[in-house]
Order: structure tokens, then C-alpha cells, then sequence
């Protein structure tokens, strides 16, 4: 049966590229009717320097933000990772099976380590391996996620086969990556070539989930475009990055496509265009920052609904890593 899984690290600062590439649509899957599951990697959070008191902070905010965004205990198991120990558990395994080299080519890895790299975690090196685990740690067979998880999914398919294939086993499901929509990769409202971000230093390359309708609004003003009119086709956005983003961040809003969007708005200038998509970005997120803001009032309430699902959750993976224990040839007594 199909599973889905996926996990968005509470590092603090949740961006509209984590709301269009990944958290709109988890909240699109939940709907479809197929048992989904979505996590706060906390333990992925700590491969980088985190303050205790922020990434609890960070954590139930990212809750609150699911929460909002139309994510619904009743039909989706959510959890923050650390309460499942099984996704170490299995990360461990995992870190035995992946090789080296296949984990010196990951570009997430790269960009966070920096020149110094003799000076970043081994956590943040192997942390693929645990993600790899998150997911097969529930025979997940789909994962929704922006484009920049692309090579991490393909690192997990790699994983479960190398797994397989080295026990003699059909155990681990080869998962599909899905990266749908028009905007699986939300650029810098500043710089069209660069993504969107939470770690990007100028806040005005970004869109919070946070914001109120006022900064949302001076920030597309401020975004930067060409002084070309809208085409009225697809083709014409070739090689205008910063027009193809927001007409992409416009269609993904609005549920629609790019193609149907310009339809709408071609022959437009942007001082025409950014006001609609600010009218639009404003009356999407508004709900959603405005409902988190009353959730963070009853942490309680939100640790409460972690610890449930976290308890679903495990009832998952418990016998999935059980089997994978058995497989290995580990003494369970
Ligand atoms: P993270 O926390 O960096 O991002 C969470 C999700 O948001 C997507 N995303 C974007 N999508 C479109 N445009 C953008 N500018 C943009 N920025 C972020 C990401 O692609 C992601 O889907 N390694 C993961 C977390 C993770 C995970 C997992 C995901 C850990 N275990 C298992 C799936 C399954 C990460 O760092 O995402």
C-alpha cells in the first residue's frame, strides 16, 4: 500500500518555500486519502549548532505550522523524530550500508559545510543516512518534497537496494521522490538564480510564514523583476528568472499552473502584476501565520499531539526495524 512520508527541520524561520514545496502539499496528499506521515526533524536540526531553547521553540512553531497550514492529527501522524528512537536506530544500520563516496557527493553537504569542512559535524555529513532511515523506517513508498531533496531521495533509493542486495532480501521499498507543482524550487525574490531560503542573510530575499500582510507586500514591491511585460506564454519567461519565479510563486498559490496564470496576465507589467500576487500571497498566508500565532499560545496542547503521533508512529516502525534487526543478525532476546 502506498505510505508517504516526509520531515521539514525546525530550524527556525519557516519560508514560502517550505509552504509551496513541501507544506501545501503534504496537506494536498492528506487529502488524497493515502496514510501520510509527517515529521520535525529535530535530530536532523542539531547537525548544525542549535540553542536548546530555540529548537523547542523552533519545533512546536513547525508543528503550529503544519498545524495550520491544514495538516489534521486525526488523519496524519505527526511527530517530532527524536520521540521515535527507531529512526536512529535504523540511520545507524544505514550509516553501514551507505559508502563513503556516495555521501562526499551530496551538495546539501557542501554548501552547509563550507571551506571548513574538517571543522563541520559527522553528523552533518552522514545525515543523509538518517534521513534515508526516516523514511524506510516506515516502508515509505512517496515522499513530497522541493527539488533540493532530489539527490537525498535517490540517495535513500541507493540505500534500500544496496540493502537488499547485500542481505539477499526484498525488504526495502524503493521510494519515489515526488516533486510536483509549479514551484518546487521558490527562487530569492532578490536574485533569481539563488533559492529561496531561511539561512539567506537579507530578509528581504524572503517571504516568512510569519510576516504580516504589510511586510509580505513591501517585500514583493521591493522583489526584483525586468522591466518587461508579462508574456503570454511560457516560452517567454526563458532566461527572465525573477519573472518566472513569481509568475511560478503566483500559480502554485492560486492552485493553478503557470500557463494558465499567464493567460490571465499577459501584456502585464510587474507595478500591474505584484499587486495581485501580494492580494493573493496575503490572503493565503494571513490565515495560516494568524492561526499559528493562536496555536503558540497552548504549547500543551501542541507537545500533546507530538507525543500521540509519535506513539503511531512507532507502532509502524517498531516492527519494520524488528525485521531489519532480524535480517542483519542481531540477537533479539
Ligand atoms: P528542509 O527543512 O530544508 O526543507 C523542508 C522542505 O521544504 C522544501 N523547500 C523548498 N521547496 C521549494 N522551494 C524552496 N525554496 C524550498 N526551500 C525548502 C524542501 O525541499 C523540503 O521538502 N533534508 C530535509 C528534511 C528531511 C526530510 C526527511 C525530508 C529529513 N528527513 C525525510 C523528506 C523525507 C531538509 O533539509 O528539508
Amino acid at each position: 500500500a502506498p505510505r508517504v512520508f516526509s520531515g521539514i527541520q525546525p530550524t527556525g524561520g519557516l519560508t514560502l518555500g517550505n509552504y509551496l514545496g513541501a507544506m501545501k502539499r503534504f496537506v494536498d496528499m492528506q487529502d488524497s486519502g493515502v496514510e501520510t506521515l509527517y515529521c520535525m526533524v529535530d535530530m536532523h536540526a542539531i547537525t548544525m549548532p542549535q540553542d536548546p531553547d530555540n529548537l523547542r521553540r523552533a519545533t512546536r512553531e513547525l508543528a503550529a505550522g503544519y498545524l495550520a497550514s491544514g495538516l489534521d492529527p486525526k488523519k496524519s501522524i505527526l511527530f517530532n523524530q527524536s520521540q521515535v528512537p527507531e529512526h536512529a536506530q535504523l540511520g545507524w544500520i544505514f550509516n553501514c550500508v551507505a559508502r563513503m563516496g556516495w555521501l562526499n557527493r551530496m551538495t546539501q553537504f557542501k554548501d552547509k559545510a563550507g571551506k571548513n569542512r574538517e571543522n563541520a559535524s559527522a553528523g552533518l555529513f552522514t545525515y543523509p543516512s538518517l534521513m534515508a532511515a526516516d523514511i524506510l523506517v516506515y516502508h515509505a513508498t512517496h515522499v513530497p518534497v522541493g527539488e533540493d531533496q532530489k539527490q537525498h531521495i535517490e540517495l535513500t533509493r541507493d540505500i534500500a537496494a544496496k540493502f537488499n542486495h547485500d542481505y539477499g532480501v526484498d525488504f526495502f521499498p524503493i521510494t519515489e521522490p515526488v516533486i510536483e507543482g509549479a514551484a518546487t524550487r521558490v527562487m530569492s525574490l532578490r536574485d533569481g538564480s539563488k533559492k529561496m531560503s531561511k539561512s539567506d542573510p537579507s530578509d528581504a530575499s524572503r517571504i516568512n510564514l510569519t510576516d504580516d500582510a504589510d511586510t509580505i507586500a513591501l517585500k514583493i514591491r521591493k522583489a526584483k523583476t525586468d522591466p518587461d511585460a508579462l508574456p503570454s506564454e511560457v516560452e517567454g519567461l526563458e532566461g527572465r528568472l525573477e519573472a518566472r519565479n513569481l509568475v511560478n510563486i503566483y500559480a502554485a498559490l492560486d492552485d493553478s499552473t503557470p500557463e494558465a496564470v499567464l493567460k490571465e496576465v499577459g501584456g502585464k507589467v510587474f507595478s500591474e502584476f505584484k499587486p495581485m500576487l501580494s492580494e493573493l500571497a496575503v490572503a493565503k498566508l494571513s490565515p495560516i501565520s494568524g492561526e499559528m500565532a493562536r496555536l503558540m499560545e497552548d504549547t500543551a496542547e501542541i507537545d500533546k499531539i507530538l507525543g500521540e503521533g509519535a506513539a503511531k508512529a512507532r507502532k509502524i516502525a517498531s516492527p519494520i526495524l524488528d525485521k531489519a534487526y532480524d535480517i542483519v543478525g542481531f540477537v533479539r532476546s
